[in-house]
């Protein structure tokens, strides 16, 4: 298997999985997979080439509801790196301003190390699983110690000493290989045994309460857990349930920590990816007052990161200097220029989102794997109902789409969500009941539903 951190796709292949959930913005996608792919060309870099190869960061532009957000979602899934989609907005929440932006980077770190850990966790299955059987073993099985004439021993029975050991070690033997047999003929899956599970011990609603919430407190409170002992407690569960809780004990066991941290520090440093979304609202145009300032500090505190400096984790300095930063907004208001020019500047590569047109509309409705009518149909199907949708409907839908985001405001692919809400609530609501469970949507259907609402403009403001 790939190493963690090293995609190994193709641009065209990276683009062709994006085609399957997006439709068009073709610049946008040949970016991205163009960006990953650097990824990958670096880590084939020795020595000073390598630390002198710094990527090129992405801004995204485009208008609202057009695949942006939706790009980051995908890649998030795509890519084998640590990746972290934040909003920057996040950062001039109320009382928060210039607020720990670090924490990008221990969240990042921390989705790391949860991608090697089970990554290391999968590659130690195996010798976990045998380990686990032993232990679901010694559940029926005691070590001969504790088994050895329990009367004996309750009544004060120094005749322990009497009992022909030899015989001991072979009973228990033969024990043991007949669970194990049970086991293997999955006889014994269902049986209820009682076990002891570790539990870890938490600070009991944070010992830091609310005041750092997210920030260091989070570190701190890591700390403590791991040095506060594991308690262990006794469960009643199937041997079906052990086996798993035992796998994970012993796989757990089998793992260095520490070598994962490092690893995952490591990964993030040369392969981390942070997506930066809603860049455009902490962008604030000519003199700045009141909020924006808070916007500009937001800027001024991402600046370090964007740039390359140094963040304290809990799993160690992380260096942020190969981090890949995808930014992405709307600009409506603000443009890439109300940045501060510093930010300006470490987001070379610009990309330009579409603005989505009718075909754009009747193809978002339909192909992708996730469709919103695939949606649709699936949850209707639930209910018995087959829906179809003829490709006048189909077409029609994009039209109206089209008229509305003309009409009123351009929120591009959301505009369908609301429409085909609107279109389907007759046939959502009455779904248990129908009688006749084949539900065909026509052009002339979409026209009576919603028609008279999109004309009507005053109407279509509030309801579409
Ligand atoms: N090109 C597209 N192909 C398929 N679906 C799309 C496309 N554009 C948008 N959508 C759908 O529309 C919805 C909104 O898209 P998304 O969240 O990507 O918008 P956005 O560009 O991030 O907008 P905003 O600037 O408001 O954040 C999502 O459900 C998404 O699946
Ligand atoms: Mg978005």
């Amino acid at each position: 298997m790939e190493a963690i951190g090293v995609n190994e796709q193709t641009p065209r292949e990276i683009v062709e999985e994006l085609d399957k959930y997006i439709v068009g913005q073709d610049e946008a996608k040949r970016s991205v997979a163009i960006a990953l792919r650097n990824r990958w060309r670096s880590r084939q870099l020795t020595g000073q080439m390598k630390e002198e190869v710094i990527p090129k960061n992405i801004l995204m532009i485009g208008s609202t509801g057009v695949g942006k957000t939706e790009i980051a979602r995908r890649l998030a899934k795509l890519v084998r790196a640590p990746f972290l989609k934040v909003e920057a907005t996040k950062f001039t929440e109320v009382g928060y301003v210039g607020r720990d932006v670090d924490s990008m980077i221990r969240d990042l770190v921390e989705s790391a190390v949860h991608m090697v850990r089970a990554e290391r966790m999968q590659s130690v299955q195996d010798k976990a699983a045998v380990q686990a059987e032993e232990r679901i073993i010694d559940v029926f099985v005691p070590e001969t110690k504790k088994v050895q004439n329990p009367l004996g021993r309750l009544f004060g029975g120094d005749d322990e000493e009497e009992k022909p050991e030899k015989e001991e070690p072979k009973k228990y033997a033969a024990g043991r290989e007949w669970v194990r047999k049970r086991l293997n003929a999955g006889e014994l899956e269902n049986k209820v045994i009682e076990i002891e599970v570790e539990v870890q011990s938490k600070p009991v609603g944070g010992i830091f309460g609310g005041s750092f919430d997210g920030g260091m407190g989070d570190n701190i409170q890591d700390m403590l857990g791991s040095i506060m002992p594991k308690r262990r407690k006794k469960r009643k569960v199937t041997v079906a349930q052990a086996r798993k809780i035992f796998t994970q004990e012993e796989a757990e066991k089998l793992i260095d920590m520490e070598s994962v941290t490092d690893e995952a520090v490591r990964t993030t440093e040369y392969s981390g990816i942070i997506f930066l979304d809603e860049i455009d609202k902490v962008a604030v145009r000519g003199n700045s007052s009141g909020n924006d300032v808070s916007r500009e500090g937001v800027q001024r505190d991402i600046l370090p990161i964007v740039e390359g400096s140094t963040v304290m984790t809990k799993y160690g300095p992380v260096k942020t200097d190969h981090i890949l930063f995808i930014a992405a907004g709307a600009f409506h208001v603000s443009k890439p220029s109300d940045l501060i020019p510093e930010l300006q500047g470490r987001f070379p590569i610009r990309v330009e989102l579409k603005s989505l047109r009718k075909e754009d509309f009747r193809r978002i409705l339909t192909e992708p794997q996730n469709a919103l009518i695939k949606q649709y149909q699936a949850l209707l199907a639930t209910e018995g109902v087959t829906l179809t949708f003829n490709d006048d409907a189909i077409n029609r839908i994009a039209e109206l789409a089209c008229d509305v985001n003309e009409q009123s405001e351009d929120i591009g692919a959301r505009r369908l969500h609301t429409l085909l809400e609107k279109l389907l609530e007759e046939v959502s609501f009455n779904a248990p009941e129908l009688d006749d469970k084949d539900v065909v949507i026509d052009a002339a259907y979409v026209d009576k539903r919603l028609s008279d609402i999109v004309v009507n403009q005053d109407v279509s403001q509030f309801i579409l």
